[in-house]
């Protein structure tokens, strides 16, 4: 591992900002940002509940995730055609460009859309159209993550994976989000073995809120390659073991945490002792248009919050690539970019 040099605190928030990082948990219909909501609704002719733009935004306080939950899904039924999901996935990755993510991989889910009409061509190939052009346009790659929504049942989400089959090779993996409390890994076990048989990567939300437990059954029962969050882990000495053995990364969502009163405040953020334990941590901004900001916006707040370092910042970019599903070539280059990033920095 490079050792870093000291870089003046007033000078970190320029190397945050301008290091090749990747995003890995990021819900796509989380970045879909009031502008375009109204925009959409207005294209559809779909009402929207609030006045304008201001009225919704003044909406966005949370008590914990089911609260957000609510809102979030609210905001979804402006969307209905390809072109909508196409342009709420340019917009997402234009705006990850210029925090200098190199390499994406995007949640989203199909049934909270198929619930409101749509279908999952619709949904999938705009999704997948805009990370194609994003290639070309910003020089990033990006892939998807379909996630099944776990306050639904396992015939829903073997139902959803049926229905998404034909558009297999559009995805790169399968996860779990949505109302974790009461819906525990292991609902899902069948529906993520038969994933797993089809090649697809696994990953799953696990000890947001939940307790370890579900983090041993996401790695045990569903054999996740990732863990989601995962904050909750510091409360289980063997299950910490576990993930530093196994080099289990956690997709750490520091605003997303602060916004669902995960943690009180940001001071209190245990990224650092996660770091400190030799966790493959990253840091990924979960619903950035909910949560008030995008990665470099949660890269910037939490080293404030918690007085971390360059090297700090070096090693949760590392880690970032380290935890991708991106080929051992390709992680290495992102790497080797990372690396002269830190060398020729002034
Ligand atoms: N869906 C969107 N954001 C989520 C989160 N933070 N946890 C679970 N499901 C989600
Ligand atoms: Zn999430």
């Amino acid at each position: 591992m490079l050792k870093v040099k000291p870089v003046a605190v007033d000078r970190l928030p320029a190397l945050l900002q301008l290091m090749p990082k990747a995003e890995l948990h990021m819900h796509i219909e989380g970045s879909l940002e009031p502008e375009l909501m109204f925009a959409l609704a207005q294209r559809n002719g779909v009402a929207m509940a609030y006045e304008d733009v201001e009225a919704l935004r003044r909406a966005y306080v949370f008590d914990d995730l089911q609260s957000f939950l609510d809102i979030y899904h609210a905001g979804t039924l402006v969307l209905r055609t390809e072109q909508d999901f196409y342009d709420m996935a340019h917009a997402y990755l234009a705006r990850a460009a210029a925090d200098h993510v190199v390499h994406t991989e995007l949640f989203f889910d199909t049934q909270t859309h198929t619930g409101h009409g749509v279908s999952v061509e619709v949904v999938i190939n705009g999704l997948h159209r805009a990370c194609v052009d994003a290639q070309a346009e910003f020089g990033m790659s990006a892939s998807l993550i379909l996630c099944f929504l776990r306050h639904l049942s396992e015939e829903a989400a073997f139902e959803c994976l049926e229905q998404v089959l034909p558009l297999r090779d559009k995805l790169v993996g399968v996860g779990l989000a949505s109302s974790e409390m009461g819906h525990p890994p292991e609902k899902f076990a069948r529906v993520f073995a038969r994933c797993r048989a089809l090649g697809l990567r696994l990953v799953a939300h696990a000890g947001e809120e939940g307790p370890p437990a579900y983090i041993w059954s996401a790695l045990d029962v569903l054999k996740v390659e990732r863990i989601d969050h995962g904050v909750q882990a510091m409360k289980d000495s063997a299950l910490m073991a576990r993930l530093v053995k196994d080099r289990i990364p956690l997709t750490v969502c520091p605003l997303s945490n602060l916004k669902l009163r995960v943690v009180s405040n940001l001071a209190q953020h245990n990224l650092g002792q996660l770091l400190q334990a030799g966790i493959v941590a990253t840091v990924n901004s979960d619903d950035p248009s909910y949560f008030g900001g995008y990665i470099n916006q949660n890269f910037t707040e939490t080293f404030a919050a918690l007085a971390l370092t360059a090297q700090d910042a070096y090693q949760l970019a590392h880690n970032s690539f380290e935890a991708s599903f991106i080929d051992e070539a390709q992680k290495r280059a992102f790497q080797d970019r990372l690396a002269s990033t830190f060398e020729t920095f002034q």
